[in-house]
């Protein structure tokens, strides 16, 4: 079998924030793969690095205080602890914020040019004259040209989904420093993406059948619409790479970000350490250029959905035409859900990974869940709670952990008895599929394989009842049984030892066998081969532990309004009125909306600055309101039952801040504070004013 060479990446991470479960799902999807190619003896250099470039983290270091590279390196000393933690084992971590990436990326940038490949062209752009630099389209805000709403990004409308530039805003406004931008012109840097050299290439390289099939049919959709020359550069302040002989122009993020997977790769070259782990740890490659020049390495990148364009137009189009190789396969997954939403912090969804490990939970769970929800398409992933427990529990530890504690009481001495002729023919049938699978990242495919050979082993098990046996006095006929059993469970275990790394290496010491991979995977242990005493190998999940991975963080649970409880001692006997399936809090549903329509109702985060009682009514309440206008509002509301004005001044909570102005008879309310209660006050009194999580200021828009 001819040895395979993989260089193999995941996309490098902003280096702006902490890992979140998106980006440890691609780590786990790429280490398992990374793991399965090792098993085969491929030699294979797994890399990865942080993108530390770029004007966000520019800003957030500045907001912190710090120089840009000081911040990054806050973020990369991070890193490590979520790598271990769920043995995600890159063979490096380097940071695109680096003498390799500045060399490579100025490298690769004067063979462009050199190549004819780069041209420039003067442009105008939002400039903030109060921050010194020019605007990138995110720090941009403004109405919408098209549907009016306020306070929309620079580049597209996430109201009505409208997309524009920045110089259609009407008022628009810098993010950084509140002004009004201006417009000012600046030569950039640009790669002529659409010379037609470039656009035959692309359209050959993408079709050639090395992307997946709905990776193609965009890409051909892209070229329909036409590639433009993309912007490579950006002007001072900019934290980059600086363009050679362009004084003050840096290159744009996305130009030196892929370029970090080969910076990554010199830097473990240049540590000489990029030898194989696992089958010839003395055994050093060649240099990093003659390594990254062999058409025998293949290069393989495991990137998510959204960053297609740039790793199948730019990334091949940089590489071809400054003369390197270029990719050979890119390998794209969908997004992870939780519950079926899409991640969000600010609404406390998601699953911190950290707080995964921190709280005990196995790490391997999650990426036997997550290994068995891959599949080698762009299909998002959903992480469902009950259906985490059901997994690990029923199949993971069910199916296969326990058939080894099993077995092993029926097995005298752990000394194996009996020839598996067979059961080879069975299990080589098994690990060829299983192996297969892993290769196109069908992973869920390899785990329902698995399992359901496992169903077949604890059938026979169960049908052979040795407990049973053992007491008719045929302990010999127990032992034979078992014995399969556990070689079963030896199978069972080199299958599943990409996505459970740890597991199959105390399986491996039960076993008493040699490491597992894929030569000696479905090879019997034999007759006559002893195995150990059997240790525990996993706990169960614990519907708690999930439980508690999912509870708000504790400064949340504090700010959270504590009337709830109270009102409910007040009326013990009543609280089952509230929330039957049809009718919750006592009513039906409204009629169902779109999103537009909910969008013309405007919520704002406004502060409750004064609170006085209404002379003449027992009901309302007056309040003075500040929703960040640079003017104060009169409120009229009917809580006066539920709160003395006391307890509302100085708080803050959500007005509906663009419903008509109503004359009441006390004065003018204009607008509407937002407070839940049963639809049946009678019977379940209480009035509960909402109140935002900690953090939230006075304006901000609720949606
Ligand atoms: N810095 C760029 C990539 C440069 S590659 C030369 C970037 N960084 S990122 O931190 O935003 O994303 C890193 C990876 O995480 C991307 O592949 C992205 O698709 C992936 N994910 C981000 N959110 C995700 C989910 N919710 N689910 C799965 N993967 C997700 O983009
Ligand atoms: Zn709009």
């Amino acid at each position: 079998m001819r040895q395979r060479k993989l260089f193999v990446t995941t996309a490098l991470p902003y280096a702006n924030g902490k890992f979140h479960i998106g980006h440890i799902m691609e780590y786990i999807q790429a280490d398992i793969w990374v793991r399965h190619q090792r098993m085969g003896g491929h030699m294979v250099q797994f890399v990865g690095a942080d993108d530390a470039h770029g004007a966000p983290i520019m800003i957030a270091a500045e907001k912190a205080g710090q120089t840009p590279q000081q911040f990054v390196a806050g973020i990369a000393a991070g890193r490590q602890e979520y790598l271990d933690g769920f043995h995600v084992r890159f063979d490096n971590w380097h940071s695109t914020d680096s003498p390799e990436n500045t060399e490579l990326a100025q490298g690769i940038y004067r063979a462009l040019k050199a190549n004819g490949m780069v041209t420039t062209r003067t442009i105008e752009q939002f400039y903030d004259p109060v921050k010194g630099m020019f605007l990138p389209d995110r720090y941009i805000k403004g109405e919408c040209p098209t549907c009016h709403a306020k306070d929309q990004y620079g580049d597209s409308c996430e109201v009505c989904s409208s997309v524009y530039s920045p110089t259609d805003l009407i008022e628009p406004y810098s993010t950084l420093s509140g002004v009004r931008p201006e417009l000012r012109s600046s030569e950039h840097y640009f790669f002529r993406l659409s010379d037609p050299q470039v656009v035959d290439f692309l359209k050959a390289w993408t079709q050639d059948g090395k992307l997946q099939p709905e990776v193609a049919k965009k890409a051909s959709e892209w070229f329909e619409a036409g590639l433009a020359d993309w912007d490579i550069s950006r002007d001072a302040p900019y934290f980059g790479i600086e363009i050679p002989d362009a004084p003050g122009k840096y290159f744009y993020v996305w130009l030196d970000a892929p370029i970090g997977y080969l910076a990554s790769l010199k830097n473990h070259f240049d540590k000489g350490q990029a030898k194989n782990h696992w089958h010839a740890p003395s055994r050093t490659e060649a240099s990093f250029e003659q390594y990254v020049a062999d058409p025998a390495v293949e290069q393989v990148h495991f990137i998510g959905k959204d960053i297609v364009y740039f790793h199948t137009l730019f990334w091949p189009a940089m590489l071809q035409f400054s003369g390197r190789k270029t990719p050979s396969q890119i390998n794209v997954h969908g997004f992870i859900t939780v519950s079926g939403e899409k991640m969000s912090k600010s609404r406390g969804t998601g699953i911190d990974p950290l707080r995964y490990l921190g709280i005990g939970m196995n790490p391997e769970w999650l990426r036997y869940y997550i290994a068995a929800k891959l599949n080698g398409k762009v299909e998002d992933v959903d992480f469902n709670p009950d259906d985490f427990i059901a997994r690990v529990n029923a199949d993971l530890i069910g199916k296969y952990v326990n058939i080894a504690s099993r077995a092993a009481k029926f097995v005298p001495g752990g000394t194996l008895v009996g020839s598996f002729g067979g059961e080879e023919t069975r299990a080589t049938r098994l690990v060829d599929e299983v192996r297969n699978l892993y290769e196109g990242r069908e992973y869920g495919k390899a785990v329902r394989e698995i399992m359901a050979f496992a169903d077949e082993v604890n059938l026979r098990f169960d049908a052979a009842a040795p407990w049973k046996l053992v007491k008719e006095g045929k302990a010999d006929e127990a032992a034979l049984v078992c014995s399969e059993c556990l070689e079963s469970f030896k199978v069972m275990t080199a299958c599943l030892k990409p996505i459970l790394p740890a597991l199959a290496q105390q399986a491996e010491a039960f076993l008493q066998c040699a490491p597992l991979d894929w030569s000696n995977a479905a090879t019997p242990l034999g007759a006559g081969h002893k195995v150990g005493t059997y240790q525990h190998l996993m706990q169960r999940v614990e519907g708690k532990q999930v439980d508690a991975l999912f509870e708000l963080p504790q400064e949340a649970k504090a700010a959270a309004p504590a009337a709830q409880p109270a009102a409910k001692e007040a009326n013990p006997a009543k609280t089952p009125a509230v929330g039957g399936a049809a009718e919750p809090g006592g009513e039906a549903l409204a009629a169902e909306i779109t999103i537009d329509d909910f969008a013309r109702v405007d919520l704002r985060i406004a502060k409750i600055v004064d609170c006085q009682p209404v002379s003449g009514s027992t009901k309302l309440l007056q309040l003075t309101l500040d929703a960040g206008e640079g003017r104060l509002r009169n409120v009229f509301s009917g809580i006066a039952s539920a709160y003395k004005p006391e307890q509302l001044a100085g708080k803050l909570t959500v007005v509906v801040a663009n419903l008509a102005p109503r004359k009441m008879k006390f004065g003018v309310s204009e607008g509407m504070v937002l407070a839940a209660s049963h639809a049946d006050e009678k019977a379940n009194p209480g009035i509960f004013v909402l109140e935002p999580w900690a953090g939230a200021q006075p304006g901000m828009r609720v949606r």
